[in-house]
């Protein structure tokens, strides 16, 4: 008999996590002989947590907040996404090797691509310069955009990511230059749970002609899109690169390729309503 697949995803705080909901509704629909399990790991603790998964003959984990950047230190290998993004937030273990990769870019832009958002030859502008936005960052020079600027609070940060990758970085108003057609982007933590009356950009910078995509899901209508439905924008919310990335990773695993869009409305209604907001 076939041993059961062990898969789980370690941060801190953990409890709140969305993925133990997502992936158990796939391998449940897929028929999957795995299990997935949330487990809180401190950061004295990583390195203990990451020989012990291997021990323990765990095949997979998802790293999150606050461990990404730190667990690469760990690893036996990455690859060129999570390299060139400085995270990894998936691991196959395999042999007793441990593989990093980042599946929040490839996760990102499946999203798009499926919500009907074309990157190539845009101008694409992203607020924020932390972890999420160097995926996105990454993600936005793969697919082809013409042009990609940040905004960042901290100007320093803007830069060092801007240089890193051959982009721009701007301030905020120069959102009112971009082409019919741009996209902005809120990497930022910006207009989360609890904090879900922010926006990081004011409402009077808000155009009909651009696409408005928040990374933020809780609240899954952030008052980013709000504002963007206000003036009759597209918009996209943060749920969807949340499954796509998660699929992604499962695949990462077990590998069969995962469509997940036929599952899509199913999908986001189950993880949806664990959101805390
Ligand atoms: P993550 O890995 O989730 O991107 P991070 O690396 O801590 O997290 O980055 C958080 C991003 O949100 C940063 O761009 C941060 O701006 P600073 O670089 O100036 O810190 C941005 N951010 C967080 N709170 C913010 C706020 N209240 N206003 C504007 N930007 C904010």
């Amino acid at each position: 008999m076939q041993q059961k697949i062990v898969l789980g995803v370690i941060g801190s705080p953990i409890s709140h996590s969305l993925s133990p909901h997502l992936h158990a509704f796939l391998i449940d629909k897929l028929g999957l002989d795995c299990y997935y399990h949330a487990f809180e790991v401190q950061p004295e603790n990583l390195r203990a947590a990451i020989d012990g998964t291997k021990a323990l003959g765990i095949r997979g984990l998802n790293v999150t907040v606050p461990h990404k950047q730190n667990v690469m230190a760990y690893l036996d290998s990455i690859d060129e996404a999570a390299a060139k993004i400085g995270a990894v937030n998936t691991i196959r273990f395999e042999n007793g090797r441990a593989f990093g990769a980042n599946t929040d870019a490839p996760g990102f832009l499946k999203n798009l691509q499926f919500q009907g958002v074309e990157l190539h030859g845009r101008e694409v502008f992203v607020l924020g310069a932390g972890g999420a936005a160097r995926a996105v960052v990454y993600a936005a020079k793969q697919a082809g955009a013409a042009a990609i600027k940040i905004c960042n609070r901290t100007p320093e940060r803007a830069q060092q990511l801007a240089g890193d990758f051959g982009a721009q970085a701007v301030t905020l108003r120069e959102i009112q230059a971009l082409a019919a057609g741009s996209i902005a982007i809120n990497t930022t933590s910006v207009g989360m749970y609890p904090e879900a009356d922010a926006s990081p950009l004011a409402e009077k910078f808000f155009r009909r002609d651009l696409i408005y995509i928040d990374l933020v899901y809780n609240p899954v209508k952030t008052r980013f899109l709000q504002y963007a439905e206000t003036v009759g924008a597209k918009t996209v919310d943060g749920l969807g690169m949340l499954i796509f990335q998660g699929a992604i990773a499962l695949g990462f695993w077990t590998g069969q390729e995962i469509d997940v869009e036929k599952w899509y409305d199913e999908v986001r209604e189950k993880i949806g309503c664990k959101l805390l907001g």
